[in-house]
């Protein structure tokens, strides 16, 4: 086996099935250090699923992922997740300091209870996402747009070269949209990857280096402007033409 140290994720034939139902079928890319790599399609296309399979947390029926050149399933705990909203339960009595604190869970030992760095840790990234003055608010108190941004934090905390976000820009304002994608540019510009998933086609030219698109299978993989083609979005987005020859528009301005 070779280990090319170029790419910090690498994904193989990975094949995930639910219930002997395939949702990701020979999925098969490498992800160089210090991109903004977005993850694109529609509802179901296994966005969520292959972001899953690289943290480990989904065992593949065939395939493999590798992390730094380390299997996936041993790696588990030390890449950054930032999961969908809908995965998360809000009311959960916990501070957004606490929040941000968890990030730091893999670095303390049971035996003790985080320590003065660990805290500061914890603040550094909450103020990267500027909730610092919120640190004492119950998470369920926060404004969707606010909890997406403390979650952002607590993966920062974590201090991991590596950050996963399923789908961070879903139901925030324009302005926090800029806010989390400006905290994304200077994480990739310090040394970081970032995989996210993103639904906005009219947007992901623009935020990212390079696209993954996928339906089950793996549709195209490269620059935005080799991804976002009529011919394939029309295969993977079936009939809705119209938008895609806005966003195609777009992407050449
Ligand atoms: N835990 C599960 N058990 C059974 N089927 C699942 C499970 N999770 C996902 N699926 C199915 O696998 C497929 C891919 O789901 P996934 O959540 O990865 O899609 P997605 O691209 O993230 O969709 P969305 O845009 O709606 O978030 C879907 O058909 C879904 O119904
Ligand atoms: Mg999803």
């Amino acid at each position: 086996m070779t280990i090319d140290n170029n790419y910090v994720i690498e994904v193989e034939h990975l094949t995930v099935s639910y219930h002997a139902k395939p949702a990701l079928l020979d999925i098969s890319v490498r992800i160089e250090k210090d991109q903004l790599v977005g993850v694109i399609g529609p509802n179901g296309a296994g966005k969520s699923t292959f972001i899953k399979a690289i943290l480990g947390f989904i065992k593949p029926d065939v395939g493999t992922v590798r992390i730094n050149g380390r299997s996936a399933q041993k790696t588990k705990g030390e890449v950054a997740y930032v999961p969908q909203r809908g995965a998360v339960d809000w009311d959960f009595p916990i501070t957004v300091e606490e929040v941000a604190l968890m990030g730091r869970y893999q670095q303390i030992p049971w035996y003790t209870s985080p320590s003065d760095e660990d805290r500061q840790a914890a603040l550094e990234a909450l103020k990267m996402v500027r909730m610092e003055d919120f640190a004492q608010r119950q998470i369920g108190e926060l404004s969707g747009g606010q909890q997406q941004r403390v979650f952002l934090a607590r993966a920062l905390a974590q201090g991991s070269d590596i950050l996963l976000l399923d789908e961070p820009f879903a139901g925030v304002d324009a302005a926090t949209e800029r806010a989390i994608l400006d905290v994304l540019e200077r994480a990739k510009q310090a040394g970081k990857t970032l995989v996210v998933v993103h639904h906005d086609l009219s947007t992901a030219a623009e935020y990212f280096d390079r696209l993954i698109l996928i339906k089950q299978r793996l549709y195209a993989y490269g620059p935005p402007r080799l991804v976002l083609r009529e011919d394939l979005l029309s295969k993977v987005y079936e009939g809705r033409l119209r938008i895609f020859s806005e966003v195609l528009k777009g992407g050449e301005s």
